[in-house]
């Protein structure tokens, strides 16, 4: 595996204000951790705060969605170049609460994609299937999403699998035989659809501090996309912090001193 990146969309949180706090805190926080890639895609309006926050640090930062387009008439949307002026190295697209808010299909969502590796970012796009029923049926409908990506540079491209089930108050983690299923069905698919090269693929629905570390231990699991749990500073700090099963405990969340 490589080196397991681990990340938090905040969805519609935090404030710039609350960001910047935020950023503040979690860049002394996580000043230790090596062997992770960390990253935070606050809201657009909060971008430039953990850029300024940010800076230097070992997170990297990033946004929630995209316009597929580079400019023009399209009041209220946000396209890549405006997300690449701001420093950002990943841009989510996708997500389940896009694809049912906003109606996005696989179609826009693959163009979305495009325009942020255009603009030298990664893109994380989100798959997962919306209702639960059986391991074979999320495989299938999670390798339909993916029938896109063979037109993707795979260089610039993570996969989040996020079953809309497991997403939210209320809901809970997928469980690891589940996780392991669909994310071997993932690799398979896009080693077909790449000619071998292998692709990260992380996971995201009600990850939280207690199962991050199985997480992480499943096979084909590359990292963990936070939400709700990571909504603080601290919060995502002892995720990031999360030593793998089997390995020594981590020392307390502190700043490096
Ligand atoms: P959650 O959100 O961790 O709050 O379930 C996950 C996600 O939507 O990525």
């Amino acid at each position: 595996m490589t080196t397991p990146l681990i990340g938090t969309s905040w969805k519609m949180n935090l404030t710039p204000s609350l960001a910047a706090a935020y950023c503040t805190a979690l860049r002394a926080l996580v000043a230790d951790v090596e062997d992770r890639t960390l990253f935070v895609l606050p809201p657009f309006t909060a971008i430039p705060a953990a850029r300024a926050a940010l800076a230097g640090s070992n997170v990297a930062w990033g946004a929630q969605d995209v316009h597929p387009l580079d400019s023009g008439a399209h009041t209220g949307d946000v396209s890549a170049p405006m997300l690449a002026d701001l420093g950002c190295t990943f841009v989510e697209v996708g997500h389940h609460e896009r694809r049912r808010d906003h109606r996005e299909d696989d179609e826009l969502i693959a163009r979305k994609v495009a325009a942020v590796q255009r603009w030298g970012m990664t893109a994380i796009l989100c798959v997962g299937e919306t209702s639960k029923t059986t391991i074979a049926a999320a495989e299938k409908h999670v390798s339909d999403q993916l029938r896109r990506a063979g037109e993707f540079d795979i260089a610039r491209l993570v996969i989040a699998y996020e079953p809309a089930w497991a997403i939210g108050v209320g809901a809970e983690s997928a469980p690891s035989d589940w996780v392991a299923g669909v994310h071997a069905a993932v690799h398979r698919r896009l080693e077909n659809l790449t000619g071998g090269r292998s692709v990260p693929v992380i996971y995201g629905g009600s990850v939280d501090l207690d199962g991050a570390a199985p997480l992480l231990a499943t096979a084909g699991v590359d990292g963990l996309f936070v939400g709700r749990h990571a909504l603080t500073a601290e919060g995502f700090a002892r995720i990031a912090h999360t030593p793998p099963v089997g390995g020594a405990p981590e020392a307390a969340v502190a700043p490096r001193t």
